[in-house]
């Protein structure tokens, strides 16, 4: 079945898109702690705007796509107060908070030079997503696909597409 048709298989592909995007951040942070020069550092710090972007928008309609869409179906098999969905939710909010805090120390860092506080909230941040991208494969999605009946997946598919 194709990315197109199935929300599951779209949203294991969006995962992919952001361990690229998870492993590219990583890159920059350690070329930032081991710069030699100032300038060279002030550079990549620049060169974080597209990721930070991506944060932003990509990420975000991400967990929209999960939060309004495949959580609400789901959860009437799992339950969302309690359980797995509960903790995704808690999740996205962390990451959410962290990747502030991480936007924060990046504009902190052009008045106070601050760099270690910078690469201190990138880490961070890409930890917790990694591990939360890799909780929703390996135990969410597994419960999605065992429950959802071709129907229910429609559904979500549709209103995935109306998420932007
Ligand atoms: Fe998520
Ligand atoms: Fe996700």
């Amino acid at each position: 079945m194709d990315t197109n048709l199935d929300p599951i298989m779209s949203l294991r592909s969006e995962h992919e898109t952001v361990r690229g995007v998870l492993k590219n951040l990583d890159g920059y942070l350690k070329k930032i702690g081991s710069s030699s020069s100032d300038n060279l550092r002030k550079n990549l710090i620049n060169q974080l705007d597209e990721i930070t972007s991506f944060i932003d928008k990509d990420l975000e309609t991400h967990f929209k796509k999960e939060e309004e869409a495949l959580f609400p179906v789901l959860g009437n098999y799992v339950g969302i107060e309690t359980g797995p969905i509960h903790v995704m939710l808690i999740e996205h909010e962390q990451s959410r908070e962290l990747s502030t805090e991480f936007k924060t120390k990046i504009s902190d860092y052009q008045t106070n030079g601050d760099y270690n506080a910078l690469i201190g909230a990138g880490n961070s941040f890409s930890l917790l997503l990694s591990e939360h991208i890799d909780k929703e494969e390996n135990i969410l999605f597994n419960m999605a696909s065992m429950h959802l009946s071709a129907d229910e997946k429609d559904d979500i598919m549709k209103k995935m597409r109306t998420i932007k």
